[in-house]
Order: C-alpha cells, then structure tokens, then sequence
C-alpha cells in the first residue's frame, strides 16, 4: 500500500531529517585516516540518541549497528569495523533515524584524504544522479522518470547502476511501498502524487553493476572489485518542488 502524509506527518519528518542531516555535516570533519567504522558509528549512535531519536537500523532485520559504512567495493550493508581508513578510500555511510516515530533515511559518501581522479568523478557523477533524480519526482512524473535520468547520466560517463537495491517509501516506517528503481524507462511506472514520501538512493559502479553478498549475508560489494559511491536523500513529494527532508548545509 502506498500512503500520501499528511502536512503535520511531513513536518515530522523534516525534524527527523534535519538532526540526520546534522550530523552528516558533523562527519565531514570528523571522517580522516586512521578513523575507523566502529568510531563513526559510535559518533551516530551518540548524537541520535542525545537528540531523543532512535537509531532505527539497530534490530531492523537482525542488524546490529547504527550505520552502515560500506568502504571502497562495498556497495551498500557495510559493517562499522576497527579497520582504519586509508588515504584515497571512499566511505559510504548511511543510516535510518526514527524521531518521534517518523522515520528519515540518508547515505553520503566521504572521501578519505586523497582520493583518485576516478573516485572524484565517481563521486561527482552519483551525487549529480541523486539531485538528477529529485528534480524529476514531481506529481505527473512517474516512477520511471527517476529511474531513466538517473541511469542515463550515469552510463553516459561510463559508470553502471546497481540494479539489486532500490530506493523506497518512508515514513511511520523504514521501508515502505513503492519500490524507487535508479534505472529505468521514461514515462513508465506509478505516478507520483503530492505527499508522498520516498528515499532515492542512487548506487553508481565504475566497472560492473552487478554485486555479490559477503559471507556475513549482509554487505554487498561489486563482483569486479570496481569502486562504487552511494548518495541517498529522503524527499516528500509537493504540488510543485520536491522537499529534500534530509538535506545538508552547503549541498
Ligand atoms: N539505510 C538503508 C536504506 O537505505 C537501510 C539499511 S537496512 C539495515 O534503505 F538493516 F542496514 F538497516
Ligand atoms: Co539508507
């Protein structure tokens, strides 16, 4: 079942965006090498909670942290470990805050010290496909506008679209119908209505799309090894410009 919010519900949800969003910017300096997973998951942990939210990917299908920090060829479903960052690594870290009972969820990528040139533009290009993506999900739109902007731009500088993990609904609850696919077809799919809300989460590879599971049965990392960048926004749907919920000072 797809839910539209409510004005009140939506308010909800951009103070439970707002502290998220918080704290990605408190991480821009936090994250160096010799940082480990384990301390940025700490530094999410801490900060939630001192807000009066919930970190709500904790015991969300048996998972045990507040983040998730997927490093390098880990997609997405990394594990915060007592790996150290290294110079020229990228970090993806995303997590799901549940204020009050309304739920925001969020993923930025960092770059570690120096990175390559193909990480930067890696980087670049996601991002690009995330705010492509938000500028199309507008009522009359439908769900495969994302989809087809997002993946265009993406293999237009060469790099591929994980097709595995898709954005999703949000709201009273984590993950919620429909499913937000980042590739896709122009003028196909659901229309989207005023007051829905959803996540658009782009996951962009430089080699193969495809990804394989870790023996943990959780992280996902690209079958070739190629780096991918993940950005992820959570957005409610209005009569005109989308409302980004999650969004950051400077970005
Ligand atoms: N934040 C993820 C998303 O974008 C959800 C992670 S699932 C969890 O949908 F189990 F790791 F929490
Ligand atoms: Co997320």
């Amino acid at each position: 079942m797809i839910t539209r919010k409510s004005e009140r519900e939506i308010e909800e949800m951009k103070k439970s965006g707002k502290l998220l969003a918080s704290i990605h910017e408190a991480l821009r300096d936090f994250i160096k090498p010799g940082v480990t997973g384990m301390e940025v998951d700490q530094f999410f942990e801490k900060r939630i909670k001192e807000a009066g939210g919930i970190p709500a990917q904790i015991g969300y299908e048996g998972y045990k942290y507040a983040t998730c920090v997927s490093v390098n060829d880990e997609i997405c479903h990394g594990f915060p470990t007592d790996y150290a960052f290294k110079d020229g690594d990228i970090v993806k870290v995303d997590t799901v805050i549940d204020l009050d009972g309304a739920f925001s969820d969020s993923c930025w990528c960092y770059a570690v010290g120096n990175i390559s040139d193909e990480a930067k533009h890696l980087m670049d290009v996601t991002r690009k496909c995330l705010y492509r993506g938000i500028a199309v999900a507008k009522p009359g739109n439908r769900i495969g506008d994302i989809g087809a902007v997002i993946q265009e731009y993406a293999e237009s500088e060469g790099f591929s679209v994980v097709k595995e993990f898709v954005g999703h609904g949000i709201g009273p609850t984590m993950h919620e119908e429909p499913a937000i696919p980042h590739y896709g077809k122009a003028n196909t799919g659901l229309r989207l209505r005023p007051g829905m809300t959803i996540t658009i989460e782009p996951m962009i590879n430089t080699g193969h799309w495809k990804s394989k599971i870790d023996d943990n049965g959780w992280t996902a990392r690209t079958i070739d090894g190629g780096l991918s960048a993940q950005y992820e926004h959570t957005i409610a749907i209005t009569e005109d410009e989308p409302i980004i919920l999650t969004k950051q000072k400077g970005q």
